[in-house]
């Protein structure tokens, strides 16, 4: 199929790679120039694994322009993926989404086009969307006959957003018109079916023999999407708030979440305590899912409660470092990723950016360290106040504390008995609890992680030997 993606960010252009890889011919459209040009160039305008290997695989079936009138015409179905950032009552920002209404219906094409949002937008935007290209495009009576707009909301996670695309859970259809439908169930069914062939440096998962389609209408497909984020974000808060109290009783929260991960009714995934969710969604999805339930007089107490324990770990780890270092003023902080999680330089809703925030102003000196998001950091925070290293050795030299805030695999084997000899103090902060504490400590290191005191005989090697051997037998790990 001829296929247009109206934006071209972390959602657009993922898709049209991976639309192009299974066989569409694709256009991304953005309309900031000088993203294109870097994408005509054979680049990618972020750092995203895989993304530029699969791009070299397409054999020409996706281009890139800023011209919407070019591509419009003659798509059979049309992309769009606008960014819909939070406005500052934590109501989604729809100018994207109604500019993008207004150029598809300024140039919609003859034939029947099958408009699909992919933005993640507020309950009823679907039909927003259509009413608003029917009124402009002159097509309100019987609007169907030209277009149809159905909702397929992107559940990628930015560092896999290949491997997402390529292999998802699932794929959610919402539409009330079956000619949709049936034209989306053809254009991913290779994708359902897995009938193409996998590219090598991402290999299918073994247990992937199709994967489910779910279609429903489009308020309830627009709500999956809502649901879906806010549940995996009240989930890691969730984990964040019994770790309080794993710390206050001795506990370690680690043990705890995999003594309920493993009820299969609970799942183990997104129980990983540490410094909180940040990223591009969570924080603006659960704000929108409140505000949305506000215009309907309801109150959406656990998916508030949820923001709430969030934001308020950025807060706990500067207290734990005051707790610790007990004087802030003029101490030397390194932090360990800059990043809101690994194998991405996005910095939006990063705890790294507010932790450091914070830390300035009580005084500290504050040292940031990331593998790829350091360029990024010093063009979208000039004024942030902290000076990027490049090296983790600078990042210690005479620092107080080290706080890891981002688990780049490179930091679990940093050549930790010599940077201990660099640093004034000895204290690190593991925010994501994926430090050797044991190792750290023979290193001569104060290893404070998130939800343990640090106290529990968990490692010991006796504990170790007698959960491997039950798991061998397929008993219970205690
Ligand atoms: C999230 C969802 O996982 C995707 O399904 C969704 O498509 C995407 O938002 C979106 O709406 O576009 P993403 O924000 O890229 O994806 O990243 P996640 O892997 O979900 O991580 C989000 C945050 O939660 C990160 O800061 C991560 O460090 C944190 N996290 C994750 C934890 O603190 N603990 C965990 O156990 C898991």
């Amino acid at each position: 199929m001829n296929v247009a993606i109206l934006g071209s960010g972390y959602v657009g252009l993922t898709t049209g790679i991976a639309l192009a890889y299974i066989g569409h011919q694709v256009t991304c459209v953005d309309t900031d120039e000088s993203k294109v040009a870097i994408l005509r160039a054979g680049k990618m305008p972020f750092f995203e694994p895989h993304l530029a290997e699969l791009c070299a695989l397409l054999d020409g079936r996706l281009e890139y322009s800023s011209d919407p009138a070019d591509t419009i015409p003659g798509s059979d179905v049309v992309f769009i993926a606008v960014g819909t950032p939070s406005l500052p009552d934590g109501s989604p920002d729809l100018t994207y989404l109604q500019a993008v209404a207004g150029s598809i219906s300024q140039h919609l094409g003859a034939a029947y086009t099958v408009i699909v949002n992919k933005s993640t937008v507020p309950i009823g935007s679907g039909n927003w969307v259509e009413s608003l290209i029917a009124e402009k495009s002159g097509r309100r009576h019987r609007p169907r006959q030209h277009f149809s707009v159905a909702s397929n909301p992107e559940f990628l996670r930015e560092g896999s957003a290949a491997h997402d695309s390529l292999y998802p859970d699932r794929i959610v259809l919402g539409s009330d018109d079956s000619r949709a439908v049936e034209r989306l169930f053809q254009l991913y069914r290779p994708i359902l079916e897995q009938t193409f062939p996998a590219p090598s440096f991402l290999p299918r998962p073994e247990d992937l023999e199709a994967v489910p389609l779910v279609t429903t209408d489009l308020a309830s497909s627009e709500l999956i999407k809502y649901a879906a984020n806010s549940f995996l974000a009240m989930k890691i808060s969730f984990i964040n708030e019994i770790g309080r109290l794993a710390e206050k009783v001795g506990g370690d929260i680690q043990k705890v979440a995999k003594g309920i991960g493993l009820d299969s009714r609970i799942g183990s995934r997104f129980l990983q305590a540490g410094i909180g969710w940040g990223g591009s969604c969570f924080g603006k999805d659960t704000a929108a899912l409140i505000s949305s339930a506000a215009e309907y007089g309801l109150t959406m107490p656990l998916v508030s409660a949820a923001r709430e324990v969030n934001y308020r770990q950025r807060e706990y780890v500067v207290r734990r470092l005051l707790d610790e270092l007990k004087i802030l003023k003029g101490k030397v902080i390194g932090l360990l990723g800059l990043a809101f999680k690994p194998s991405t330089d996005d910095l939006r809703d990063s705890p790294a950016i507010d932790i450091a925030r914070d830390l300035i102003e009580r005084g500290a000196w504050v040292r940031a360290h990331d593998p790829v998001a350091m360029e990024r950091a010093r063009q979208e925070h000039p004024d942030l106040g902290i000076s990027f290293v490049e090296e983790v050795e600078s990042l210690a030299l005479d620092a107080d504390a080290l706080v890891l805030v981002t688990e780049w695999p490179v930091y679990r084997d940093l050549p930790w008995e010599s940077i201990a000899k660099l640093m004034r103090g000895n204290l690190v902060l593991d925010g994501r609890n994926v430090l050797d504490r044991v190792r750290l400590q023979g290193a001569g290191f104060q290893y404070v992680g998130i939800g343990s005191m640090g106290l529990a005989a968990s490692d010991d090697s006796a504990f170790a030997l007698a959960e491997r051997s039950s798991t061998a037998i397929g008993k219970s790990t205690l």
